[in-house]
């Protein structure tokens, strides 16, 4: 499912998160752009799972959606054009993993991208509807501009997380130069 060498932070979700996820569960990627990680996830859930993947933009919408057909998968997925910060709106049950991957639409108008605020309380509403043992990934770009501060106000929360109900860690490429993505993950207990 994921590639050697490691290279980059969505590959270190795509390891934490095949880990942990099995065929027949629900997962969410709060953040599906050109529907990469979302056919990771379909892949991950197969026939009988689902995946709800959420995004702002009409464009990144139709983009997964194409590339799930072009795989078979698009009957395992909803696909949800809606701010992540309101996924509680269309998610009842409770789901095994949920990704974030910030930033802008890659290929897309660059003005439009996650906000921290919003995200935060994303990453909130998805720690509400973990399961045990489930997690949840953020990459973030604090390369990007308001990237650092994005990923500062999430990291300043999940720092505030109990440990007896959540493990909360972080990693990242540290010879890279500029500022390189960072991974965030968290697993509740
Ligand atoms: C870096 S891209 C995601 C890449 C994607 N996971 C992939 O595999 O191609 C970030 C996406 O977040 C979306 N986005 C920005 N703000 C959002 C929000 N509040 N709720 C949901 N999606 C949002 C953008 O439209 C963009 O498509």
């Amino acid at each position: 499912m994921f590639k050697m060498p490691l290279k980059s932070a969505v590959n270190i979700s795509h390891l934490v998160v095949s880990g942990v996820v099995k065929e027949g569960d629900t997962v969410i990627d709060a953040t599906c752009g050109r529907g990469h990680d979302t056919l990771f996830l379909a892949r991950l859930v197969g026939e009988k799972g689902k995946v709800l993947a959420f995004d702002i933009q009409e464009e990144a919408i139709e983009s997964t959606y194409a590339l799930l057909k072009s795989h078979q998968m698009e009957k395992r997925v909803i696909l949800i054009k809606e701010d992540h910060a309101r996924m509680k709106d269309h998610v009842q049950e409770e789901v095994k993993a949920c990704m974030f991957n910030l930033g802008y639409l890659p290929g897309g108008d660059h003005a439009v991208k996650t906000e921290g605020e919003k995200s935060l309380r994303a990453v909130k509403a998805a720690l509400d509807l973990l399961s045990p043992g489930g997690v949840i990934t953020v990459v973030g770009y604090p390369g990007h501009e308001g990237g650092e501060e994005e990923v500062f106000l999430i990291r300043d929360y999940l720092i505030s997380l109990p440990q007896q109900r959540f493990e909360v860690w972080e990693t990242r490429f540290i010879n890279q130069v500029n500022k390189p993505p960072c991974i965030m993950v968290i697993q509740k207990l």
